[in-house]
């Protein structure tokens, strides 16, 4: 299938910007500094750090490993009636498959020459699983979209499409990635207050400023085809899109119980609001009028807070 050369889209023009930011090599990070500085956390810092991390390798490769049948619904779709070009966006999310790749491969060094392990299990806490969002619930969604294409139905292909660009790019990448960066930066800039110093972990912080500008792209691909998707099937907002924000809001947002931090001046409300923030932008990007509930998601969690 030709592109439409002439018909540039947003996912050619963001492959487009990939091709240029997203050439940078895990490789060429030292992280002597760092390992010198992780020697300075205290065990309960080090633990904590250490879920975040294992979490973020679990999660890229997670990501890495479930992206292929969104490919392949793309090519299921009828291209001529759909309101965007899906051979430009199957090019789009090749380039994205090769970067989440990377990712895991930044986050596996990271975990052989500084952390000296390869074992992300006994670090994963929290209960996230519990909390009703992991990127484990990556490898379902991939299925579902597996019988989606084989089914050969259209409206359930774009369906299963929206659900899961919406659980991937939508909560997995502009929600879960975006609030743990916020964390990185926080329980680093403490730290480093702490010690007395401009910075620790630099090349960490300095590799996963590059994870952050690959992911907004990521990010804003994901939004445009939701709100492509919308325009295709206009009742996708309300049967699938709202019930999977309405079930991240609940376990997320509203059902997390604060955490103990040992970063002295961790501030949890801070991170709340701005992913708070980032929801509402995609919503917007979507198109806040197309949601019947979720338009104004401050107003929604505010609600909710007061009837609890
Ligand atoms: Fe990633
Ligand atoms: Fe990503």
């Amino acid at each position: 299938m030709p592109i439409e050369y002439s018909n540039r889209e947003k996912s050619y023009q963001l492959y487009r910007k990939g091709k240029q930011e997203g050439t940078w090599d895990p490789d060429e990070f030292d992280f002597a500094a760092d390992r010198a500085d992780w020697k300075q956390f205290s065990d309960a810092e080090k633990q904590r750090f250490l879920a975040s991390c294992a979490a973020f390798y679990d999660g890229e490769e997670d990501v890495t490993r479930t992206l292929a049948p969104y490919m392949m619904a793309l090519d299921a779709l009828e291209n001529d009636e759909m309101p965007f070009d899906t051979v430009q966006e199957e090019i789009y999310l090749a380039q994205q498959v090769y970067e989440e790749a990377k990712h895991t491969d930044l986050f596996s060094r990271y975990f052989e020459e500084v952390f000296e392990t390869q074992d992300t299990e006994p670090h994963r806490v929290g209960g996230y699983q519990e909390q009703g969002y992991s990127t484990d619930d990556l490898y379902d969604t991939a299925d579902t979209l597996l019988a989606a294409i084989n089914s050969g139905d259209q409206r359930e292909l774009v369906y299963a499409l929206g659900e899961a660009y919406l659980n991937y790019m939508g909560i997995v990448e502009a929600q879960l990635a975006r609030g743990g960066y916020l964390s990185f930066d926080q329980m680093i800039e403490l730290k480093a207050e702490e010690m007395g110093r401009e910075v620790v972990l630099e090349s960490f912080q300095t590799a996963i400023g590059k994870v952050r500008q690959d992911e907004t792209r990521h990010i804003e691909n994901g939004r445009w085809i939701m709100r492509k998707l919308a325009e295709a099937e206009p009742d996708i907002v309300q049967d699938v899109y709202e019930p999977r924000i309405e079930e991240y809001v609940e376990n997320r947002l509203l059902g997390a119980p604060p955490e103990e931090m040992p970063f002295e001046g961790y501030d949890q409300r801070k991170i709340g609001k701005q992913t708070m923030q980032y929801l509402q932008d995609t919503v917007d990007y979507i198109g806040a009028d197309r949601f019947e509930e979720y338009d104004d998601v401050r107003r929604v969690v505010q609600t909710r807070r007061a009837a609890d």
